[in-house]
């Protein structure tokens, strides 16, 4: 590397997740159009089968969001006004949100402090008799700990959004626990633009989702429906877009890996700047790589280095803001059990670029960019 590029700032602005798609993506989406559907059709069927043989689930079940995904499989697990239904704090509040449209309480269980992923000791303390489901997130493609949720016999329904590739003790995601949502939403690893999909290796959940994901006339002039549902399908536009990013999964990840290492190595020398556990039990997806930035070691908090950062033309993001500590949340359910892990880390992490669409360059752009930042606060430039 020249040296003076570690003096230079970048020209042009790096965006922080770009989605990686190309014309494999344009040619589908194009025949998709010709052919007529529109609306959901053959390919959100092959999407389904083909998802479902990749995670090793029975079933897989395409819908419009991760969102509607965690929904649905509530609602199909018989989750409603009065239930509980606990989750973790440090995830995109529509893991919360879902809670609430079920009718449900949402009760926040602290985190791992390494992880950062749910911890299943303050679960077990949060169990009543109106708990009717747990809903752990595999935050940024790291597994969350499922042998002690499991272990609660309660149902689990597992935010595998982050996770499409990930691995739990050797055991693929998506056909472990009683329903698992995935999200196609643009920044994912399988990224059509928005979407979601179920897996399940449960026939009822299978059918439960089904029934309120969309509702069809069948080969006869009447119709009828068993349940009063949501319309919450995905389009064959969207499938055939997904169905090349399936094809791309894997390749995309190590592209994603080899970043992963270029910060690793770097951020080690950086002092309060701590990148978030990785388990090595299990396969992690590396969809987001986040640090945690201490601001007694680091010289500066993590909102000054996004600033820094973002005048060095760096875009970074932050996953997540704790979501007890959100308005909606404040005000609907202020008696929550004490959550400082995650209040602390709701203050440090900091999630910089990530994506098969970078090139190593980029990345190392993004890393110079760090280390000047973090020796004009730390003074050791
Ligand atoms: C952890 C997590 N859960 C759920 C979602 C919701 O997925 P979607 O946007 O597809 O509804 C997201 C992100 O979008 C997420 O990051």
């Amino acid at each position: 590397m020249p040296p003076q590029k570690l003096s230079s700032r970048r020209s042009s602005f790096l965006g922080f997740q770009p989605p990686a798609v190309g014309d494999e993506e344009v040619v589908a989406v194009a025949e998709a159009i010709r052919s007529g559907w529109l609306t959901t059709g053959p390919r959100a069927e092959e999407l389904e089968r083909r998802f479902a043989e990749y995670v090793g689930a029975k079933h897989a079940l395409a819908v419009a969001s991760g969102t509607a995904a965690m929904h649905l499989s509530l609602v199909a697990l018989g989750i409603g006004p009065g239930d509980e239904v606990i989750t973790t704090p440090i995830t995109w509040p529509a893991t919360a949100n879902v809670i609430v449209h079920t009718g449900a309480t949402p009760v926040f269980a602290d985190v791992r402090d390494d992880t950062l992923n749910i911890d299943p000791v303050r679960v077990a303390e949060l169990v009543t008799s109106r708990t009717k489901a747990i809903l752990p997130v595999h935050l940024y493609g790291q597994p969350a700990d499922l042998d002690p949720l499991w272990a609660l016999g309660l149902p689990v329904v597992e935010d595998a959004a982050h996770a499409a590739e990930s691995e739990y003790r050797g055991r693929k995601i998506g056909a472990l626990s009683d329903a698992t949502c995935f999200s196609l939403y643009a920044t994912k690893s399988i990224a059509a633009g928005e979407g979601g999909i179920v897996t399940t290796n449960r026939d009822d959940v299978a059918e439960g989702v089904r029934a309120l994901t969309i509702m069809r006339r069948g080969h006869g002039s009447l119709y009828d429906i068993s349940v009063p549902g949501y319309k919450a399908n995905l389009s064959d536009v969207l499938a055939a877009i997904a169905l090349c990013q399936l094809d791309k999964v894997e390749p995309h990840r190590a592209a994603r890996m080899r970043q992963v290492e270029l910060y690793d190595a770097a951020v080690a020398e950086l002092d309060g700047i701590e990148p978030v556990a990785v388990d090595p039990r299990d396969t992690h997806a590396h969809h987001l790589y986040v640090v945690r930035v201490d601001a007694d070691r680091a010289g500066a908090d993590r909102d000054a280095y996004r600033t820094a950062l973002a005048e060095e033309n760096i875009g970074t993001s932050v996953h997540f803001l704790p979501v007890h500590l959100l308005t909606a949340y404040r005000e609907l359910f202020p008696e929550q059990p004490p959550l400082p892990v995650a209040e602390r880390a709701g203050a440090e992490v900091l999630s910089l670029p990530l994506s098969p669409a970078h090139s190593e360059e980029d990345i190392q752009d993004a890393i110079d960019a760090l280390r000047r930042v973090h020796a004009s606060f730390t003074g050791s430039g």
